[in-house]
């Protein structure tokens, strides 16, 4: 039956699939839109004391970025640099970066590997079911951010597992009270406006679980 319904003749597709693959391992520095991860891990030192050294951040005052999909990372930053994103730390991060070094900043941290601690927290069970199967009004998070919360790279939906819970109680008030309103946050605005106090603290401490 398997071997019935699989077409044969797919060598050259894959060949040519793979030989692109190995291009952009060989060529690794230049990703698609010009942007450099050679200069990105450079420009990243300045970064590193809060995101860590590969974006996988020391501690939970901070996001960590590795993993996160490039269109997200860029998105955010712009919207540090101009304001549309409030936050003072960021804010004066990001207010001398280049459009080149943004692209190359988001290159690098996109293709460093997420690395989550074993999750010390016991976890919402309220959270999980509204994680998985959302309710009415509310779509569930797992259909833009995953199951595991890894999120979606083409669709540039950022990765949750591995965000601290005060970051993620935080980004969802925002987002409920319009304040990441720029981008794809539209997508967050209309199922944050859903979600009660309680809602946010269930699902911060049920992300909180994802490794
Ligand atoms: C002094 C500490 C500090 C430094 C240095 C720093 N950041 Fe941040 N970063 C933060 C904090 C705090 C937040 C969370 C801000 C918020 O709540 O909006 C953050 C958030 C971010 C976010 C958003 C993450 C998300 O999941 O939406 C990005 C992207 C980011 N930083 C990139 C950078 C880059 C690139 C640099 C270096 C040019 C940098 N940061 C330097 C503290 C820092
Ligand atoms: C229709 C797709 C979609 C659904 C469903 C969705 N999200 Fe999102 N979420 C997004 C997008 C897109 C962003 C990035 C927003 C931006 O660009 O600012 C985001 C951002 C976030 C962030 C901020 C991440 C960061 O690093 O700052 C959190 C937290 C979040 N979502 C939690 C949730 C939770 C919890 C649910 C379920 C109640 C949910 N999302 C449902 C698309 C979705």
């Amino acid at each position: 039956m398997m071997s019935a319904i699989q077409p044969p003749p797919h060598r050259g597709r894959l060949t040519a699939g793979m030989l692109l693959g190995l291009a952009f391992l060989a060529g690794a520095a230049q990703a698609d839109d010009g942007a450099s991860i050679e200069a990105g891990r450079e420009a990243s030192q300045s970064c590193a004391a809060c995101h860590g050294a590969q974006g996988n951040s020391p501690t939970p005052a901070f996001p960590s970025l590795a993993g996160q999909p490039a269109r997200y990372l860029v998105s955010q930053l712009k919207a540090y640099r101009g304001g549309k994103r409030e936050n003072a730390i960021m804010n004066a991060q990001a207010a001398n970066l280049s459009d080149q070094q943004i692209r190359d900043l988001a290159a690098y941290y996109a293709a460093q590997r997420r690395e989550v601690a074993d999750p010390a927290d016991a976890g919402s069970e309220s959270g999980a079911i509204l994680y998985a199967h959302g309710r009415e009004g509310v779509p569930a998070c797992a259909a833009c951010h995953g199951v595991g919360g890894h999120g979606n790279r083409p669709a540039g939906f950022p990765a949750l597992r591995g965000l601290p819970s005060a970051y993620v109680v935080q980004s969802l008030t925002d987002f409920r009270d319009g304040k990441r309103a720029f981008g794809q946050g539209g997508l967050m605005l209309p199922i944050a406006a859903e979600l009660s106090d309680e809602d946010i603290q269930a699902l911060a401490a049920h992300i909180a679980t994802l490794d």
